[in-house]
């Protein structure tokens, strides 16, 4: 999809870094928003606008709803709303640190920052549990279709919707697990990658499998592991033509549809929650025609 940004579609960096930012009070954001346009190109920056930001200029992007925010059966599963997001791409560390820099000062008149996560590829595209994250992402065309907005309206096309949940392992609590029970957990075989057919109806993949949800719930998953000095997790990144094939699957993790929690919250659990916009390109600038810019 030649309008989409890049960095949606394309492999997983080895580098990443997430910011958040919070619209700052009384601020009118519209030159900021486009010096982003000009400097970000899509695929060492992928740009999302959150609902917030399109209510404050006025705008409403069809789809873009609120995170939901679930309570109950032992787990919560928070929504935390921001108002712009850039996931910066790269293979080099030091050049993020330094474009992170420039982004946040360019918004700094009307955003302020109010999240930074460091992210990185682990081995082949593992989670730091060691499982292969990614195996059954749609592929090709199919890819494309699930992930970007086919739609003749300018500013609209190309597009994409992004869920970005910042969840955090007790990585302790997994290690003691017995590896049967870790591959229960999953739904997978750890040492081979192989689908387990007799996994409790509790397992990861079980809860999410795409094409048991009428219709099917393709999603286009770009997660990365994430750590900090005292912490580490899963930045979960999925892309969708639209939020409902997400929506779906999310509720029914945690418990929402059946009472049955994905068995994932027994050693992880999200801390973050939000809903973006990711707009198309025109030429190497976003286009932002949608959000009147
Ligand atoms: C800590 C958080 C998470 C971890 C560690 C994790 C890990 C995994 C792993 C290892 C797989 C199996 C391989 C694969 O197909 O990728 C998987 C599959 C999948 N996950 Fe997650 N996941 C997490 C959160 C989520 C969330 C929040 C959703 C959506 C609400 C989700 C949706 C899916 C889907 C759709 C699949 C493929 C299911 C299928 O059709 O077979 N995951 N995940």
């Amino acid at each position: 999809m030649k309008t989409a940004q890049a960095g949606i579609l394309a492999a997983i960096p080895s580098h990443a870094r997430y910011l958040t930012f919070a619209l700052k009070q009384g601020a009118r954001p519209q030159s900021e928003l486009k010096f982003l346009a000009a400097i970000a190109d899509g695929k060492a920056c992928v740009v999302g606008v959150g609902a917030l930001l399109a209510f404050a200029l006025q705008k409403e992007i069809g789809g873009l709803k609120p995170f939901p925010h679930y309570r109950g059966h032992g787990v919560e599963v928070p929504s935390t709303p921001a108002a712009l997001w850039c996931w910066l791409r790269g293979e080099d560390r030091g050049e993020i640190v330094l474009r992170a820099h420039a982004i946040e000062k360019l918004l700094a008149p009307a955003f302020e920052v109010s999240g930074s996560i460091d992210a990185f590829k682990y081995d082949r595209g593992l989670d730091l549990t060691g499982y292969e994250d990614g195996t059954e992402n749609p592929k090709g065309k199919k890819a494309v279709a699930a992930a970007i907005v086919n739609d003749k309206r300018p500013g609209l096309g190309g597009a994409s919707f992004v869920a970005v949940q910042q969840w955090v392992h007790d990585l302790d609590r997994f290690a003691a697990m017995p590896h049967k029970q870790q591959d229960d957990t999953i739904g997978r075989r750890k040492r081979d990658n192989k689908e387990l057919g007799s996994a409790p109806a509790s397992a990861h993949v079980k809860r999410t499998a795409q094409e048991s949800f009428t219709p099917e719930a393709l999603v286009w998953r770009r997660s990365m592991p994430w750590a900090d000095a005292k912490q580490a997790g899963l930045m979960f990144v999925a892309f969708g033509k639209s939020l409902d094939a997400f929506d779906v699957q999310l509720k029914r993790m945690a418990g929402a549809e059946d009472g049955t929690v994905d068995a994932l919250f027994t050693f992880t659990r999200p801390v973050t929650g939000a809903y973006y916009w990711c707009p198309p390109m025109r030429g190497r600038r976003l286009d932002l025609r949608a959000i009147g810019l």
